[in-house]
């Protein structure tokens, strides 16, 4: 672990617990990328020469992802972020004049926008369900499963088209029982289609199980995989790619990308390729792979997942002892995300500013208000303990 947090730049000269803003990216991941970029311009960056090399960048980015997410490569499509992985296929959906799109209130605000906007356009409803007080934390997820399909169960109606569902809630650091949820969703007569927002999830926690039941899985290489800015992907179900139309369409959609063919009604990928548009950035692929292929130096998915815990909880159990700090979640946390509120503050952004003058970085949220701060395998004591010291600085 410590070789892999003195390759990070970005945790040479701060205590960094924005891993679920942006993670540190390697400088092997930066090298990779930079080789890249030169492999493209010495085949040419347009030439014979490099579309095999841009096709088998692309192929084994695609199976290392598919894996992660228990899916066939085909039902990965490549995105430059989660948000767009989450909206491109939802705007190709078939809604009908009057259907509903059913999201939690735990949900960012891009997509909530996306799918609001969707709506007027398609003069469908938006409906919201609650699942911010859910705060049991790791313990006893059979009722965390029971409250979120109570949630469910209020607001479904037949009219239920999609619903929208982050796997590890950005804002409580709760999570969602996504299989459990979708087999539930299966057997509701209105069989809504599931879009999971996996942004804090991908490479945090083993997804596989629950990546393959969502209709939309939508992750990013540059959180908790430790990749670079500008690329993402989605996994899309067999029934998302059997009934949506491509929503932004370009050369790479098509399964023919030299020509237009007026005779073709359907000239588009029958695969995840349909929402994939255009020229992107090569070179990222062998970033996000050397980063992912670094992060598995360090244990498999469930090891990596156990550190994130060992440090989570310590963190956590030391909120505990504050007198003026209370933690969202009442549990030991399920992952890395660790959110509270200082009630003696006023003014909660202040103290962002505050810590990071001290070169400690974390991060507020409006919703609920709080400080939420992420623990990653590349965490040390020495962090929590300094973050604590300036939290109880200016708190108590
Ligand atoms: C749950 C969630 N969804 C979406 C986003 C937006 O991510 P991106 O910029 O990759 O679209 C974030 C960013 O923090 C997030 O936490």
């Amino acid at each position: 672990m410590r070789n892999l947090r003195l390759s990070m730049p970005a945790l040479l000269n701060k205590c960094y617990f924005n891993f679920g803003g942006q993670g540190p990216l390697p400088i092997q991941s930066l090298e990779s990328i930079n080789n890249s970029w030169l492999k493209v311009q010495d085949l040419g960056p347009f030439t014979s020469n490099i579309w095999p090399y841009i096709a088998k960048e692309i192929n084994s980015t695609k199976s290392i992802l598919a894996k992660i997410c228990g899916v066939r490569p085909n039902q990965i499509a490549l995105t430059e972020n989660v948000t767009s992985g989450c909206i491109l296929p939802i705007l190709g959906l078939p809604f009908k004049t009057g259907e509903q799109i059913l999201i939690s209130d735990c949900e960012h605000p891009g997509v909530v926008e996306a799918c609001k906007q969707l709506a007027r356009d398609k003069q469908l409803e938006i409906k919201f369900f609650s699942i911010i007080k859910i705060s049991g934390g790791i313990d006893n997820r059979p009722q965390t499963t029971q409250e979120v399909i109570d949630a469910l169960r209020k607001e479904l109606t037949i009219n239920t088209k999609l619903v929208v569902l982050s796997h590890l809630l950005w804002n409580t650091g709760q999570l969602m029982p996504i299989k459990d949820i979708a087999k539930f969703l299966n057997n509701h007569p209105s069989k809504p289609y599931l879009l999971v927002d996996g942004a804090q999830s991908f490479a945090q926690i083993p997804v596989k199980n629950d990546a393959c039941y969502a209709d939309i899985y939508a992750f990013t290489g540059h959180k908790w995989a430790c990749g670079p800015e500008g690329l993402g992907g989605v996994a899309l179900s067999e029934r998302v790619l059997a009934d949506s139309t491509p929503s932004l369409i370009g050369w790479r959609s098509l399964k023919n990308e030299n020509i237009s063919d007026t005779h073709d009604q359907n000239p588009f990928h029958t695969d995840s390729r349909r929402f994939e548009i255009a020229t992107s950035c090569i070179p990222l692929l062998a970033g996000l792979r050397c980063s992912i292929e670094l992060l598995s130096r360090e244990g498999n998915e469930l090891e990596r997942l156990k550190t994130i815990q060992k440090w989570s909880l310590k963190l956590w159990e030391s909120l505990q002892d504050i007198d003026t700090i209370s933690t969202i979640l009442k549990g030991p946390p399920p992952a890395g995300l660790v959110s509270f509120v200082p009630y003696k503050i006023a003014n909660i952004k202040q103290i962002i500013n505050l810590l990071g003058e001290k070169g400690i970085w974390l991060r507020d949220l409006e919703h609920p208000n709080c400080l939420r701060a992420c623990l990653h395998i590349v965490t040390e004591q020495e962090d929590i303990n300094k973050l604590l010291d300036g939290i109880k600085e200016h708190t108590i």
